[in-house]
């Protein structure tokens, strides 16, 4: 990815979600990307709560007219699955936003991702930081979207680290691993930003307090979505503080900097309940496979969550 020069157009394929409400602020706040539509999937609680929280978390950054499409409601082929231990009972934490004035646009999800990039060819960039079910889907009813995106990124995928919801698997792959295959056979120029970085990138308590000082609506949500969020690293991976995925997946976009990769070939485990929604990386290069993603290796996450929260201190001080 070459670094950002003028705004991009970002499709954002979201299941907020704690961290995903973050992404989307931090898209908001961020320049170099004009943020044209939220599609919504199951995930981290269910798609109706994902679309309020998508809509009253649009409303809070100033932005309530941003379409919002709502997509699809359960995996390909998998049971549904959500996590509230993470993201809590609304997806949200203790945060509780007003109910948004703005409803979802009655295109599906599937078609504005497919009209959406087929009308630019080349100009669309596509991030999904949720399960990847509607772009699965997008893939199989529009194949040709997987060369008229201008990149994908998704956040997803665990490689020399345990899991973070079974032991050998991340939430977004686990909760549907068939449509993750789907997209990785798809062709698209994928970068993929795993649980092994994402999980290091954390968001602290000081860093929470620092936009508490600046008071107002933003900071307030911020801090109670986070605060379970803390809670939950705290009591389930002994950690002190939340790790904020989807912002540093969104941000590799125009802070490419940050980020080493590699090319890789990856596929997805999905034959036994054991170890299904595995990513399995070809290292040492012996599946005589092409590369189908560009593996994000390392990152700068303190650089990262410095600039993450100066970004939240601007929206905060615009949208008040
Ligand atoms: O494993 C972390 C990912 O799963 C994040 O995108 C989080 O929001 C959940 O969707
Ligand atoms: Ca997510």
């Amino acid at each position: 990815m070459s670094p950002v020069s003028t705004p991009r157009r970002v499709l954002l394929d979201t299941d907020p979600g704690i961290d995903d409400a973050l992404a989307i602020l931090l898209g908001l706040a961020s320049p170099e990307i004009e943020l044209a539509a939220l599609t919504v999937v199951h995930g981290n609680c269910t798609l109706s709560e994902a679309v309020a929280n998508a809509l009253a978390v649009l409303e809070l950054g100033g932005a309530p007219g941003l379409p919002v499409a709502v997509g699809c409601d359960r995996p390909l082929l998998r049971p549904p699955y959500t996590a509230p231990e993470t993201h809590g009972m609304t997806g949200l934490g203790y945060a509780r936003l007003p109910v948004a004035g703005a409803t979802p646009v009655a295109e599906h999800a599937v078609d504005l991702l497919i009209r959406e990039i087929m009308a630019a060819p080349g100009e669309v960039t596509l991030v999904a930081v949720g399960p990847l079910t509607n772009v699965a889907l997008a893939l199989r009813k529009e194949p040709r979207i997987a060369g008229a995106v201008r990149d994908c990124i998704v956040m997803g995928g665990a490689f020399h680290c345990d899991g973070n919801t079974i032991p050998l698997a991340e939430f977004n792959i686990y909760v549907d691993p068939h449509a993750a295959q789907i997209v990785l056979d798809s062709g698209m120029p994928l970068t993929l930003m795993p649980w092994d970085i994402t999980s290091r990138v954390q968001l602290m308590q000081s860093d929470v307090d620092r936009l508490l000082a600046r008071g107002g609506p933003i900071a307030a949500f911020i801090a109670e979505a986070t605060r379970f969020y803390i809670e939950f690293h705290r009591s389930h991976f002994g950690w002190v503080g939340c790790s904020i995925n989807d912002p540093a997946a969104l941000a590799l976009l125009w802070w490419p900097e940050l980020a080493r990769v590699r090319e890789l070939h990856v596929a997805v485990e999905l034959t036994s309940e054991l170890t299904m929604g595995q990513t399995v990386g070809d290292f040492l290069g012996k599946a005589g496979r092409a590369p189908n993603v560009r593996l994000v290796e390392q990152f700068d996450g303190p650089e990262f969550v410095r600039r993450f929260v100066e970004r939240m201190e601007a929206l905060i001080d615009r949208v008040r």
